[in-house]
């Protein structure tokens, strides 16, 4: 069956990377939606180059520019309720989600609620309410198909095994540009050195999330909701080189690993061609370059972040909602230098501690939860 695709965060590093892959493999896609933040002029360039009848602002003030801009005839929406409605009136079977943080929640559980497939990038929503967006996508037939390398890797390794077979999951984690660098030295590094990620090119938000390893708190939570697993049997490998993106052993002693190259463009095809393969655009890994791979267990003294995500991934509940407003609002101060690079983690922490449980929330609880959340960021943040 033809994909009929609609592209969220269209404008973002994934975005412009599933439209090159999308390029590529011709007629076998369309695209049938595109949404952004507040870039109206990208979106506005991409909706006329794919011919594209349904587009999406999240900011209601890139409105009037971006339907002055767009060819006649394109319906746009705007605001955070017009990014899901372009989901829930259209009549894709693919949704690509890969708008950045909590805003990427509302479309993706849209996306959920139609009973669409799901190529997910946005694990913030997962994160935030894998709780309600895991049984919604089942009750409605749609599948949830990783984006995320690591999560991709072991969507892929599962293949070779039953569920109940598995023993472990490893996500591997370049370790971001201070895996060498002393605590003191972390502590103290800058928004330029925080957004020189050593392997892969990204957003700003991740990018910083992989220097405090927050990035690899928020994919252990995402494993635990897409494979059904417990956070114990989720365990985290430092690997510099960025090749081996996860393995899965299971219980016979038997470790399956998916490899490539550190280029998006590879899982991002494999969410939209899902089940088959087929060329892709990364160039193929070459062995005489690599010569070695290299391993070692993550320091959760140096980066506390990591153990946030474990102690959220077994509370449950309401917490991974308030772990993420927590490091959101922290990020967003340390992007407008306001606050250190070791207050990120610091501030999110201080959050948590004082966030009282929510078991099993709905979800404007979870909504409430994240909301307050940034409010106490904010408070810390002042004393
Ligand atoms: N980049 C990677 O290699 C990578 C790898 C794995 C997973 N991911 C995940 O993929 C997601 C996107 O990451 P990214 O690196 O592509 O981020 P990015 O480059 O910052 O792009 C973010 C995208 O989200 C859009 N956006 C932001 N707020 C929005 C809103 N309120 N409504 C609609 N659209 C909004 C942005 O639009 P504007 O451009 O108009 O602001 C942009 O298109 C994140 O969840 C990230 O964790 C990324």
């Amino acid at each position: 069956m033809r994909k009929r695709i609609i592209i969220l965060g269209s404008t973002g590093s994934i975005g412009k990377a599933a439209l090159e892959v999308i390029n590529a493999l011709g007629d076998e896609v369309e695209i049938v939606g595109l949404a952004a933040g507040n870039n109206w002029r990208l979106l506005a360039q991409q909706t006329a180059r794919f011919g594209v009848e349904q587009v999406a602002i999240g900011a209601e003030s890139g409105y009037d520019g971006l339907k002055r801009d767009c060819p006649s005839g394109t319906k746009v929406f705007a605001g955070t309720a017009g990014v899901a409605e372009l989901v829930a009136e259209s009549e894709a079977n693919l949704v690509l989600s890969a708008i950045v943080g909590a805003a990427g929640l509302p479309a993706t559980l849209a996306a959920a609620e139609r009973g669409m497939d799901i190529a997910l990038a946005n694990k913030e929503s997962l994160v935030i309410a894998g709780s309600l967006i895991l049984p919604l996508a089942r009750e409605r037939g749609g599948r949830l198909i990783p984006v995320d390398s690591e999560h991709s890797a072991v969507f892929q390794a599962l293949q070779s095994g039953r569920r109940e077979e598995v023993r472990k999951i490893y996500l591997t984690a370049s370790g971001g540009p201070f895996r060498t660098w002393s605590a003191d030295r972390i502590e103290q590094a800058t928004l330029a050195e925080a957004l020189q990620h050593p392997t892969w090119e990204m957003g700003p938000k991740i990018t910083i999330d992989s220097a405090t390893m927050m990035n690899k708190a928020l994919e252990v939570i995402e494993a635990v909701w897409l494979f059904d697993v417990g956070p114990e049997q989720v365990d985290v490998l430092v690997h510099p080189e960025s090749i081996v993106h996860a393995l899965v052993e299971y219980c016979d002693g038997s470790v399956i690993a998916q490899l490539g190259p550190p280029d998006m463009k590879t899982p991002i095809q494999y969410a939209i061609t899902f089940p088959r393969r087929v060329p892709g655009l990364a160039e193929p890994l070459r062995w005489d370059e690599i010569g070695s791979l290299n391993f070692e267990l993550p320091d959760f003294e140096k980066f506390p972040a990591l153990r946030l995500g474990y102690e959220a991934a077994r509370r449950g509940g309401s917490s991974g909602a308030v772990l993420n407003a927590a490091n959101e609002a922290a990020v967003e101060r340390f992007r407008g230098e306001q606050i250190r690079f070791g207050e990120i983690a610091a501030v999110t922490e201080e959050v948590c501690r004082r966030h009282r449980l929510i078991e099993q929330p709905t979800l404007d609880e979870l909504l409430e939860s994240d909301a307050w959340a940034r409010q106490e960021v904010n408070a810390c943040c002042r004393r």
